[in-house]
Order: C-alpha cells, then structure tokens, then sequence
C-alpha cells in the first residue's frame, strides 16, 4: 500500500518535472495552406528569418549581412525583438529565400555573387567569408518560430543527432578537416552555397484542428537543412556531375575571377505522426547525454542528504546537549566556567568592520536571490520556452529592475542594526554599487564588440534604454525600499554586547577563518557543476537549454546546501570562540563562485577554441559578471543561514 502510494508521488513528482517543465507550450500555431485555398485562416508564404552567426571557436557573433550573403528585399522588415534578444545579440532579419507552402523546388537561384582580383573590397568581402569559414561560423535560420536544424549520423551509436544552426562552409587544412570525409582534398576551402531544405509538416487532421484544410494544409513539424557546397559552372545542383565549389584559399590575383552562385531546394514531406505540440521534441532529444540529468540531481540530493544529516546531528544532539548543560549550570549552586560558544555571547553581535559594505552586499544578494527564484520558477512553469525567443533574458532583467526596494529595504535594515549613521551613503551605494559593477563591464564589453563589429554590440538606443531602466526605475524603488527599511525599528538581538571585546584565543588550522572559508564552497559547487556545463554549453555553445525543471530543483538544493554548510562551520567557529561570524558566514558560501570562476576557466581551456584575444577578454569579461552575480547571490544565503542560526541559539539559553 506504501509502496504504492511512494510510486504514485513520485509518478507523480516526475510528471511535474516533465509535463511542466520539459513540455514547451510554444506560441500560437501558425496554418499553412496551398497558394490556390488560401484565406486569412491561414498563409502560404512560409517566411525563413536569419538570425547572427556564431562559432564555438570565437565568442564574437556577427550579423548575417557582415559577411557577403545574398540579401532580402530593402523593404522587408525584421521582425520586433525584445530586450534580451537586443542585449544578448539576437538579429533576426528577413531573408532572400522565398518558400510556398507545399511546393516542391529544385536548384531556385537567390543571387549571383562575383568578385574580381583587382577591386580591393572584393577581396576584402572574399577574405571575411574565409575568415568566417575557418573559423566554423555556423547559420542559425528560423523558420515558423522553429529553427532550422541539421541532422548527422552519429557514427558511434548510428542516432540522429540534430543540432541548431548549420556551419557556412567547411576546409580542410595541414591534414585536419572540418568537411565530410570523403569530399575532403587537400588544403581547400569550400563554401556551403547550396541548401536542401526538408520540410516536414502535419496535415489536416479532423480533431486537431477542424479540417477545413483538408490535406491541401497543414503546421510545420520540422525543418532540417543539408548544406551543401555545389559548383554551378559544372552543371546542376543534383546532376550526375556535379562538382565542389572550391573557395580561393589567398587573395584572388589580378585577373583572376571567382563566382559564387546561391541556390536552394525544398521538399515538403507529409508526417501525422509527430503532434504539432511537441514538435520541439526531437531537438531538444538531441541533446548529449540526457542521463547525466539524474545522475546531477542524484548527486546533488546525496550532498544535501549528507550535510542535513551532520546538520541535524549538531542541531539535536550536540546544540540540545549544550543548552541543556548551559541551563543546567545557571540553576546550579556553584556556578563553574562557562565554555563553549556560550563563552561568546557578548560579542557575537558585536557589529562587523566594513558594516556598511557587508549591507549593501547583502542587499544586492537578495535583489538577485529573488530574480533567481522567480524567473526559474516562470520558466518552470512554461512561460520562458526556447519558442519564445529571449523571454528569459528579458524576464530576469525586468525583474533585477524591479527587484530594487527589497535590496534597499534589506541593506537599510542590517545597516541599522550595525548601528551605522550614514544612511544616504547606505541607499546609495545600494541602488549603484552592484548594477554599477554589471553595467560597467558591460559597456566596456559592449565597446570591445563594437570595435569588432560584431551584432553582439548592443546599439547605442539600447544602451540609454539600459541606463533609463536603471536610474528611472530601479534607483527610485532602492530608495523607497530603504526608506521603508529605516523608518523601521531596529533589530533587536537576543544578548547584549559587552564594552570590552573578548580576546581571541590562538587558532588551529581548521578554524582558522581561510580554511574554513576554501572549505565552505566545495559543497556547494558539488551540487550544481554538472548543471553548469549545460548551462555553459547553452551560452556558448548554442545548444538549447530547456531543463528548467531540473536547474530548478538544484537551484533549491543550492541554497539549502549554502544554508547548511555555512551554518556548520559557523559552528563551529563559534565553539572555537571565534566570534567574527559576520563577515565570514558571507564568504564562505560566497566562495563557491570562485570555484564558479575556476570551472568556467576550465570550461574554457578544454572546450572551446577560442584562440584571438578578443574573445578571450569576452570570456572572461561575461564571465566576471556572472561569477560576481553568483557570489552575491550564495554569500547571502549563508550570511541569512548563519544569521537565523546564531539568533535562534542564543534565544535558548539563559544569559545572565
Ligand atoms: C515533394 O517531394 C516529396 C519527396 O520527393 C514527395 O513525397 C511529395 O509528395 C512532394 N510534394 C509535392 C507537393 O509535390
């Protein structure tokens, strides 16, 4: 019957996870109809959108028309993006490639490129396609809000493998090839000129949709590309001689010429199987190693089961046995030494050096605590889907915006506490310093993109629009926050601080405060390394990241992992009568991010290539940004962990 009911929750639980989190509700579907039946119901013209290419070799992203493709029409629009997209170098622009619904096409031209030896920008146009094409510069197209994917066999295990975006050429170079195997020569470049677009679409079917279409409509299920590099001089894109379009390796000379001609196929393919719901399913399938998700969350539950355990130990048994003691001493006649971290009391609220940056650290910790948990847990819930394009992104500035009374209203209180007097230095530092920190690498991020041209640069309109949200929006609710925070009583401690402060006693190497504090972050970053490399893959290697369910569950683990390791050590500290627990519980937990820091090092070191400085200083650039984020965010939830903790102890026993 147990047994039972426990497979039920956890059907149950794993439904949640999966239905909820994995399932993509995706945007309103679009119908697709023959050219001749169609009716504002529904459209023929099947638009192909291309997005900034981008490479695992640089982490530089350029606008599709940096390089020499074909172009749309000048009056076609781009569609509206929305604030993260802008900020994280989205650019979906109108293409040249034209499509109807349901109709099959061989070898259509888009445009005809020539380039001549003796005109300069010519070669320069030529130099930045090889430069694009050596450095794997992949496309990234979109087509119905889905985007275009390319599939391979995977030679080890024979799986389709399909991935986002597909490269724009291929080379093969002192023996290493990028192209198929048996395509490749020697020391050549070659340019995917040609495209075989597969379209695969779900027909109308009575229940889904009303078949007022009959089979002349249908939704678009899947679109899947095979690049190909076709020499047009030698005949057609299938023909039985069809030959390579070789790519001019150096500069073209004087009176050389060269030629590129882009075409396109389209075949629509008929498929009832695949619902239009879960159309995203076989990229998302694609992904590598989808076990490895149970093995993190397991891995992660066993150090929180872990450290609850020792939590729980000290808690009941040691922390029960002291109080017990503690009280027992006071009723008793001759009142021996005190010991242990009872010895303290006078001191442990005695307020930190530096209060006033500790508060306005903390303050920002929960402004990006809070972000955190609420847009995780939009993007549990579905809302946040890769279908819907940069919502996350946008989600979680917006909410950073307004997040601001919080950090003021948390930074004023502690600050108070701590006695401080200087309370406009306090808001203001508050609503400046963290935001200060981020925008500031950003913008000179921003200018290092800009002076490379990339599409990652975001315009200067944007920019003010950033600065607005910032000195509109987010500083006056900081003040509010505070203001509110201040006018407030301050907190009252359980004990009393004394005069004088207690001497130190010498400390052995395990309590004293480094030790400790290298120690605190192990746990913690256990819990979610496994994590980071998807997410790390998601933002730079553009794989899709869609396992909200799982981030959200760890996300959960962290902070309880950062809680409890801090409140040990803490502990432990405190037993060893060192009572400078302010500044400590922050950086212990806190400390995690510069584990953070070092697997992104070695992030970068062992998985991409990224070889021009540039995009190194990027790397490294975003990632300073990212680890500060971290730090603030798990130094708060120890300080509060271990904050809670020490007021709870010392409310249970008696101090005279
Ligand atoms: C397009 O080509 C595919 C594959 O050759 C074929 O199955 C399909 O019926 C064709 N569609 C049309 C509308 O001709």
């Amino acid at each position: 019957m147990y047994k039972m009911k426990l497979n039920l929750l956890v059907l149950l639980l794993f439904n949640i996870i999966y239905v909820h989190c994995f399932y993509l509700p995706g945007l309103a579907p679009v119908n697709y109809c023959k050219k001749e039946d169609e009716t504002k119901d529904c459209q023929s013209e099947v638009t192909l959108y291309v997005n900034r290419l981008n490479t695992e070799e640089s982490v530089i992203p350029y606008e599709y028309n940096h390089f020499d493709f074909c172009l749309p029409k000048p009056d076609s629009k781009s569609p509206v993006e929305n604030l993260g997209q802008v900020v994280f170098g989205e650019r979906i622009r109108p293409s040249p490639y034209k499509i109807e619904f349901m109709k099959n096409s061989s070898c259509v031209d888009v445009c005809k490129k020539e380039y001549k030896g003796n005109d300069k920008t010519d070669n320069m146009l030529l130099a930045t396609l090889r430069k694009g094409i050596s450095l794997s510069y992949k496309h990234h197209w979109i087509v119905d809000n889905m985007p275009v994917t390319y599939c391979s066999d995977n030679r080890r295990d024979s799986k389709v493998y399909c991935t986002t975006g597909f490269k724009m050429g291929c080379y093969t170079r002192n023996k290493r090839t990028t192209c198929d195997p048996e395509m490749a020569e020697e020391d050549a470049y070659y340019i995917f000129n040609h495209v075989d677009l597969r379209i695969t679409y779900h027909s109308g079917v009575k229940e889904d949709w009303g078949s007022q279409f009959g089979s002349n409509g249908g939704r678009i299920i899947s679109v899947k590309v095979t690049p190909r590099s076709v020499d047009h001089s030698a005949g057609t894109c299938d023909g039985p001689n069809s030959k390579l379009l070789r790519f001019p390796p150096k500069p073209l000379g004087k009176d050389e010429k060269f030629e590129i001609t882009y075409t396109y196929s389209v075949t629509f393919i008929q498929d009832n199987t695949v619902k239009w719901s879960s159309r995203w399913d076989y990229i998302l399938e694609s992904m590598p190693y989808p076990n490895i998700q149970w093995f993190s969350i397991l891995n992660s539950l066993v150090i929180v089961l872990f450290l609850s355990g020792m939590v729980g130990m000290i808690l009941l048994r040691t922390l029960y046995k002291d109080i017990a003691r503690y009280n027992q001493i006071d009723n008793g006649e001759d009142a021996q030494e005190e010991f242990g971290w009872k010895l303290v009391h006078g001191d442990v609220f005695r307020p930190p050096r530096k209060g006033m940056l500790l508060s306005v650290l903390l303050g920002s910790g929960v402004q990006v605590f809070c972000m955190t948990l609420v847009t995780l847990a939009f993007a549990c819930l579905g809302f946040l889907s890769p279908a819907n394009r940069g919502a996350l992104m946008t989600c979680a500035m917006v909410l950073y915006v307004l997040l601001g009374s919080p950090a003021g209203y948390v930074s004023a209180r502690i600050y108070k506490s701590f006695g401080g007097e200087k309370w406009k230095s306090n808001i203001l530092l508050t609503s400046m310093l963290a935001p200060g920190i981020v925008f500031g690498l950003f913008f000179i991020m921003n200018l290092v993109l800009w002076a490379k041209g990339s599409s990652a640069a975001i315009p200067f309109s944007t920019l003010v629009g950033l600065l607005a949200l910032w000195w509109l929006v987010s500083v006056p609710l900081t003040f509010v926050g505070a203001f509110i925070g201040f006018s407030k009583r301050t907190i009252e401690h359980p004990v009393r601080t004394n005069q004088i402060p207690r001497l130190i006693p010498e400390q052995s190497v395990y309590t004293q405060p480094l030790p400790g504090i290298i120690m605190g972050g192990v746990l913690p970053f256990g819990c979610i390394f496994i994590q980071l490399f998807f997410i790390l893959n998601s933002i730079w290697s553009s794989q899709m990241y869609y396992m909200f369910g799982f981030l959200f569950l760890v996300f959960i683990i962290l902070v309880i992992t950062c809680a409890e390791t801090t409140i040990l050590l803490c502990y432990f500290h405190l037993c060893a009568e060192d009572y400078h627990w302010w500044w400590r519980s922050y950086l212990t937990s806190g400390f995690t991010a510069i584990y953070l820091f070092l697997y992104c090092c070695y992030y970068f070191y062992t998985k991409l290539q990224i070889e021009d400085a540039a995009s190194a200083f990027l790397y490294f650039g975003y990632t300073t940004i990212m680890v500060f984020l971290f730090n603030l965010l798990t130094g708060s939830i120890g300080f509060f962990a271990c904050f809670w903790f020490i007021r709870k102890i010392y409310s249970v026993v008696k101090v005279d």
